[in-house]
C-alpha cells in the first residue's frame, strides 16, 4: 500500500525531473542558437604587404600563424593606379603552398569577366570582383559559379550599399572596402562602417569582409558593424609577431559574434 509520504516523494521526483528536460531543452535551444551563426570569425592577411620576392614561403607562413585564408591582391594597372600579378603567379602560388589555404582572390581588374576561367584553372576559391567593373554582375556571378569557384562582391568607398543589395542572396561574400582600392598602407575609413551595418542587419547569415586600414586599432568598430573576414595587410605582416595580431583580431570578431547571436 502506498502511503502519502511514497506518494508525495514520487510526485516530486516526476516534478524534478521535468523541470530537468525542460531546463535541458532551453539550454539546448540557447546553446544551438548561439553556434548556429552561419558566419564565423575568418582572418586572411593581404600578402600584397609581404616580401613580393618570397611569396610563397610568406603564404605558407601566415598560415603557420593562425590565417584562415589568404587575401590576394590583383591588379591592373587600370581599374586601380598600381599593378600587382595574375593567374600565373596564383598557380605557382597554389603549387608552392599545396590545396589547403583559401585563396580569395580580390579582383581590382576592368573587364573582371576575362580572368574567372583562367583564375579557376590556376587553383583560386574564390573570385571576388567589383561591382563598378562590370555592366553584367548577374551574368559573371554565375560564370564565377559554373568555374567552381565562391562568389565574393566589392564595393569601393563610393559606391552605396544599397548598389550591392541586389546581389547579395546570390553571393556568398560581400566585400565593404575601407579604403581606396590600390594600396597598402593607407588609413581606415570609419564612415564606411554603416555600410557594414546595414548588410549585417539586412542579411544576417552573410559573409561580410572588410579591407583596408583594419588591424588592431581598427578592428573594434569592424567587429561590432557586423564584419565576419577580415582583411589585415600592414599590420598582420608588418608585425614582429603575426600570430599574436592574428589571434586578436580573430578573438575581437568572434567576441562580437557571440554577442550577437545572445542579443537575438
Ligand atoms: C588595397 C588592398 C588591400 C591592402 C590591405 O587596395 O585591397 O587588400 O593590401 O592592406 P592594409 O591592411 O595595409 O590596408
Ligand atoms: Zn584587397
Amino acid at each position: 500500500m502506498t502511503t502519502y509520504f511514497e506518494g508525495y516523494q514520487r510526485k516530486s521526483r516526476l516534478m524534478m525531473r521535468l523541470t530537468l528536460r525542460v531546463l535541458a531543452a532551453r539550454l539546448h535551444a540557447h546553446s544551438t542558437s548561439s553556434t548556429s551563426m552561419a558566419y564565423s570569425a575568418k582572418i586572411g592577411p593581404s600578402i600584397l604587404s609581404s616580401d613580393l620576392s618570397c611569396l610563397g614561403s610568406e603564404c605558407v607562413r601566415m598560415m603557420e600563424c593562425g590565417a584562415d585564408y589568404l587575401h590576394l591582391d590583383v591588379m591592373d594597372g587600370h581599374f586601380v593606379p598600381n599593378l600587382t600579378f595574375g593567374h600565373p603567379m596564383v598557380e605557382c602560388l597554389r603549387k608552392s603552398v599545396g590545396q589547403d589555404p583559401f585563396f580569395d582572390m580580390h579582383m581590382m581588374v576592368s573587364r573582371p569577366e576575362q580572368w574567372v576561367k583562367p583564375m579557376a584553372a590556376a587553383g583560386a576559391n574564390q573570385y571576388t570582383f567589383h561591382l563598378e567593373a562590370t555592366t553584367n554582375p548577374g551574368n559573371l556571378i554565375k560564370e564565377i559559379r559554373e568555374s567552381g569557384m565562391k562568389v565574393g562582391l566589392a564595393i569601393k568607398p563610393g559606391t552605396t550599399v544599397e548598389e550591392l543589395a541586389p546581389w547579395a542572396n546570390q553571393i556568398d561574400m560581400a566585400l565593404v572596402m575601407t579604403v581606396e582600392p590600390g594600396f597598402g598602407g593607407q588609413k581606415f575609413m570609419e564612415d564606411m562602417m554603416p555600410k557594414v551595418s546595414w548588410l549585417r542587419s539586412q542579411f544576417p547569415s552573410l559573409d561580410i569582409e572588410v579591407d583596408g586600414g583594419v588591424g588592431p586599432d581598427t578592428i573594434h568598430k569592424c567587429a561590432e558593424a557586423g564584419a565576419n573576414m577580415i582583411v589585415s595587410g600592414s599590420a598582420v605582416i608588418g608585425s614582429d609577431d603575426p600570430r599574436s595580431v592574428i589571434a586578436l583580431l580573430r578573438t575581437v570578431v568572434a567576441e562580437a559574434i557571440q554577442k550577437r547571436s545572445l542579443d537575438r
